[in-house]
């Protein structure tokens, strides 16, 4: 199927046709990286959920599968994640694939939502939904209960299974031998971090401390409303889980945010990657316009995915997200600088060939105190620009003139992210596809995300010098080929 609509992402995922929200399920299993996500098969808004399938084996080349799960008597299918039952604990068949989902139902006004089981013995080519469904049934006490996701906790003979479970401002936790039988033991939330909007969507794992021989656990948390760049986004929690409760080392009314730009939610990680590697995805969009994003047959798609570590810096342990190396499959010609002082006032602009698929990577060098502005200007024919901009202490994702901004009144803006320059050196690393630019400073430290609907013109580079010069010091910028995707 051709895949060349306005807007249509090379290299991210999206689907062949209509909606999609979350990533789901996420699993690797015998050299496929599962991705299962919120989808709606007849519409491009949001509407009774099922689980949409696809595969890859590099995380940039995908291949839709048919749909994983329907609805059913027990409701639609929100979201949620999949293990590999290596050790058959639910007795459904040796190495399992066990999805772990929201069954949701809406009752007029109120919902009632329970979490329920399938499973597939096909390599999550076919699934069986469990005949005990559910496994936790709905409470009473509470209206939003949903997104479990499910983990292996401790060593392999002596763990248990741990379901992390979005119920309002609040994170419960279950514990259970089989992924059947459930037990409540602790939750986390009572007023940390950013509160103004429902939960959603946890994720809970450990990472060790880079240059330490020490670990944290990361739980992440979406939250819809509230977020730095308005509307829906990812925050974090640094701490520590003992197996059955989470406690945060944050300050209780600070909020880590995995990202700074408007379209980066519902994040989830792959459960089982071999070697360890924790693998981050998330849905490239804001409930504050999704339904409204201008594109035609399909709506919805994917972040590149990001492996992430934990790195010491001078305000605490922070989550650090690389993206996978995207050029290393697509890349095709780069352009390599080095040394180019732009004086005060003035742009350069590399020589490059068109195309409109790029990863950037640059170095600007300020001076030990950093005076003006600086930054890049991506253009598309002349009408259609975005700028990124270093200035006092932030990073400023300006979208307001990005081409189609006009379909909701919140999407045109700059958003705002803070960074400190310890040597004065600013490292970027950029992705442009055809309807989005993922940015990443100071080596994954800092990451913005943001959707942009510019024509389909080819797109020029430059870089700019405010008040005083600045250097750039290295510059690479590499064409990028589409990816596959197989349907
Ligand atoms: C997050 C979310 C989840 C829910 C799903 C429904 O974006 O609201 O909490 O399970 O989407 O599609």
């Amino acid at each position: 199927m051709p895949r060349n609509e306005p807007y249509r992402p090379q290299f991210h995922f999206s689907p062949v046709a209509h909606w999609i929200n979350d990533p789901n399920g996420l699993v690797y299993y015998k050299g496929e990286y599962h991705l299962f996500y919120q989808y709606h098969p007849q519409s491009t808004v949001w509407g009774p959920m099922h689980w949409g399938h696809a595969v890859s084996r590099d995380l940039v080349n995908w291949n839709e599968l048919p749909i994983a799960l329907y609805p059913d008597q027990h409701g639609t299918i929100f979201s949620g994640s999949a293990v590999v039952d290596w050790r058959n604990t639910a007795g459904f068949g040796p190495q399992a694939l066990v999805a772990i989902f929201t069954h949701h139902q809406s009752r007029g006004d109120t919902q009632s939502q329970s979490q329920s089981l399938a499973y597939s013995l096909d390599s999550g080519r076919s699934w069986t939904k469990y005949a005990g469904n559910p496994v936790l049934p709905p409470t009473n006490r509470m209206h939003d209960f949903r997104d479990p996701k499910v983990f292996w906790y401790g060593a392999a003979e002596k763990g248990h299974w741990v379901m992390c479970l979005a119920a309002g401002q609040l994170i419960l936790f279950y514990k259970s031998p089989n992924l059947i039988d459930w037990e409540a033991c602790g939750g986390f939330g009572f007023g940390h971090g950013s509160v103004e909007g429902v939960w959603e969507t946890p994720d809970l794992f450990e990472l060790p401390v880079e240059g330490r021989d020490e670990t944290r656990w990361v739980m992440l948390v979406g939250v819809n409303q509230g977020a730095p760049a308005g509307g829906s986004g990812q925050q974090y929690f640094i701490g520590h889980f003992d197996g059955e409760s989470f406690t945060s080392q944050n300050p209780k009314g600070v909020a880590l945010w995995a990202d700074y730009g408007a379209d980066f939610y519902a994040a989830q990680s792959w459960s089982d990657v071999a070697d360890g590697q924790r693998l981050l995805i998330a849905w490239m969009n804001n409930w504050v316009y999704a339904r409204q994003i201008p594109t035609g047959v399909w709506r919805g798609e994917m972040t590149v995915p990001r492996r992430l570590s934990l790195a010491q810096t001078a305000d605490g342990i922070r989550l650090r997200q690389q993206p996978v190396a995207v050029a290393q499959v697509l890349g095709l010609q780069e352009l390599r600088e080095s040394g180019v002082i732009i004086p005060a006032g003035g742009v350069f602009a590399p020589a490059m060939e068109t195309g409109s698929l790029w990863e950037m990577r640059a170095e600007f060098a300020t001076g030990e105190v950093q005076r003006g502005d600086f930054g890049l200007r991506l253009t598309w024919g002349d009408g259609c620009i975005v700028t990124v901009t270093y200035r006092d202490g932030f990073l400023i994702f300006d979208r307001t003139r990005s081409g189609a901004v006009g379909f909701n009144a919140d999407f045109p803006a700059a958003h705002r992210a803070p960074l400190a320059l310890d040597d004065g050196t600013l490292r970027l690393q950029l992705f442009v596809d055809h309807s989005s630019i993922e940015l990443f400073a100071n080596d994954g430290l800092l990451s913005l995300t943001e959707r942009i609907f510019p024509d389909a013109r080819p797109l020029q580079i430059s870089f700019f010098a405010g008040d005083a010069p600045v250097t750039l010091t290295a510059l690479s910028l590499q064409r990028l080929a589409a990816a596959q995707f197989a349907a």
